[in-house]
């Protein structure tokens, strides 16, 4: 028996040494500890041993198996320490390659564009309102003195929604709205910027979506030199220090006189190109003195104050800033396009 027990020994502590796996060890251990074990076997066969002979074999027995178990936490330890080189070495992150760039984002060219235009106009002190783009047929031309079947009407193909609801054509809706809020011949100087609908077509110059800024200011004695003055204010500062303005006649049913306004080509400077035409200047926008009669049906007495109104769309002026020649650029959202701004 003790012969028995030196041989168990050593195969088991081969056995040990030789598993490959947490698993293989395992199995090493209940073939020589288990319930059914070797071990287990040869602690049964001590029944026919003579009573001298039993406790130097079971003292025997407990120290293989002492042996055993040593061996077994031995080598479990050496293989979950392999288990985890094995681990890490497979999942190892080379961190001297380059990183993986996150990509930010940023305002478009339109919003860029609008906040600058906005940021002028509310250092000369304006605040900034805004209207709503499904609007009333009162508030959109009834309200500038476009009453119904007001031939000017043509001059802005609209989406009517009901006969009284519409897609605002212009931001100068934003007037009348504006000058309802106020009372008593309160002085106004407001921006207006927003969307406004025409059904137009969509071409390199067109759109049926675009955006314009209005402006409204309403005082004692303002003048048409004060308009003059502010737009060329604005333009130096949204064009460069260089630029001229120059005013055309024009007509819009709510503003008497009323003005298209041209800056000097932001390329050529006045000298004829081919985004000028040839005519060294560029029209950016349509402005007069507000009729007396708007102000009279939004609440103002015009004996007792007077104003100037303009209106420019934004999609223009960014074109004209960034040098695009084509408008449909700000709307397809091509990447390429867009991470230049
Ligand atoms: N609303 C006019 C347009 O869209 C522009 C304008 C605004 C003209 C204010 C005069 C005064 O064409």
């Amino acid at each position: 028996m003790e012969q028995q027990i030196k041989d168990l020994r050593l195969r088991a502590g081969e056995e040990i040494r030789s598993s490959a796996t947490l698993k293989e060890l395992d199995d090493v251990r209940v073939k020589f500890l288990g319930k059914k074990g070797e071990l287990t076997g040869l602690l049964r066969g001590m029944s026919q041993l003579t009573p001298e002979e039993r406790p130097i074999v079971g003292k025997l027995v407990n120290e293989a198996r002492e042996e055993i178990e040593q061996l077994i936490t031995q080598k479990n330890s050496e293989l979950k320490a392999a288990e985890l080189q094995a681990k890490l070495a497979s999942e190892r992150i080379d961190v001297t390659l380059p990183g993986r760039r996150v990509h930010d984002g940023h305002l478009h060219p339109l919003t860029l564009t609008l906040n600058r235009v906005k940021k002028i106009f509310v250092s000369m002190g304006y605040s900034v309102e805004e209207g709503p783009e499904v609007e009333t047929d009162y508030y959109n031309f009834e309200a500038l003195n476009l009453p119904k079947d007001h031939p000017a009407r043509d001059m802005q193909d609209s989406f009517y929604i009901t006969e009284e609801i519409l897609l605002r054509t212009q931001t100068s809706p934003v007037q009348a709205r504006t000058m309802e809020r106020h009372k008593d011949n309160e002085p106004i100087r407001m921006i207006a910027p927003g969307r406004v609908y025409r059904r137009d077509d969509y071409d390199a110059s067109h759109s049926p979506m675009f955006t314009q800024v209005e402006g409204l200011v309403i005082d004692k004695g303002i003048s048409f030199a004060d308009l003059k003055g502010t737009l060329e204010d604005f333009s130096k500062k949204i064009f460069g220090e260089r630029t001229k303005i120059r005013l055309r006649p024009s007509f819009f049913p709510f503003t008497e006189p009323s003005a298209e306004v041209d800056v000097s080509c932001v390329m050529c400077h006045g000298a004829g190109c081919k985004v000028c035409q040839g005519t060294g200047w560029l029209e950016i926008l349509g402005a007069g003195m507000v009729h007396p009669d708007v102000l009279k049906m939004s609440g103002y007495d015009p004996d007792e104050v007077s104003g100037f109104a303009f209106g420019m769309g934004i999609e223009r002026i960014a074109m004209l800033t960034y040098g695009l020649d084509d408008m449909r650029l700000l709307y397809d959202n091509d990447v390429r396009f867009l991470k230049q701004f």
